[in-house]
């Protein structure tokens, strides 16, 4: 085996060590799959009132992400700081599609009480890559 060939092999199992944490989409193809998922576009409006309104429950999304989101947030029960929910003020913002998944379920479950829909999540994606700086 020649020294090349080492030298490839031991790189192509670097690299399938990829970290978990690795960024492996982004917030405008988060915005295509959920609108695609919808069967419609996503909408500014709707998503900018989804985010600041309260259904109901204690808390809105912008109780922790902040109104508009594009400054660091601050949860609301553990004061925790949380990074710019907006792309354009966090370039790791929907970056990890499992991250987008795991927080979407959890955030929505804790402000609407159930998961959202498809079309909310696209309005929000929406609201989220208008805000620019
Ligand atoms: C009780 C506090 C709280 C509320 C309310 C809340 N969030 Fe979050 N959200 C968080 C925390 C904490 C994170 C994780 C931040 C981190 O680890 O970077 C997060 C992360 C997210 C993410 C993942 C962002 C990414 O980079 O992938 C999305 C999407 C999200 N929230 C959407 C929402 C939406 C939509 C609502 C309203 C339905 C909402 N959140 C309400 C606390 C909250």
């Amino acid at each position: 085996m020649t020294a090349l060939r080492l030298l490839l092999l031991a790189l192509g199992a670097g690299l399938l060590a990829v970290p978990a944490s690795a960024a492996d989409t982004s917030a405008a193809a988060q915005r295509a799959r959920f609108e695609a998922e919808a069967g419609r576009p996503g909408q500014v409006q709707a998503g900018q009132q989804f985010f600041t309104q309260r259904h109901g429950a204690q808390w809105s999304c912008a109780s922790c992400h902040g109104q508009p989101p594009t400054q660091q947030g601050r949860h609301a029960r553990t004061d925790k700081r949380l990074a710019p929910l907006a792309p354009a003020f966090n370039p790791e913002s929907f970056t990890q599609s499992s991250k987008v998944d795991k927080w979407f379920k959890r955030n929505c479950n804790d402000v609407v009480s159930r998961e959202c829909s498809a079309g909310e999540k696209a309005d929000v994606l929406a609201y989220l890559l208008s805000l620019s700086r």
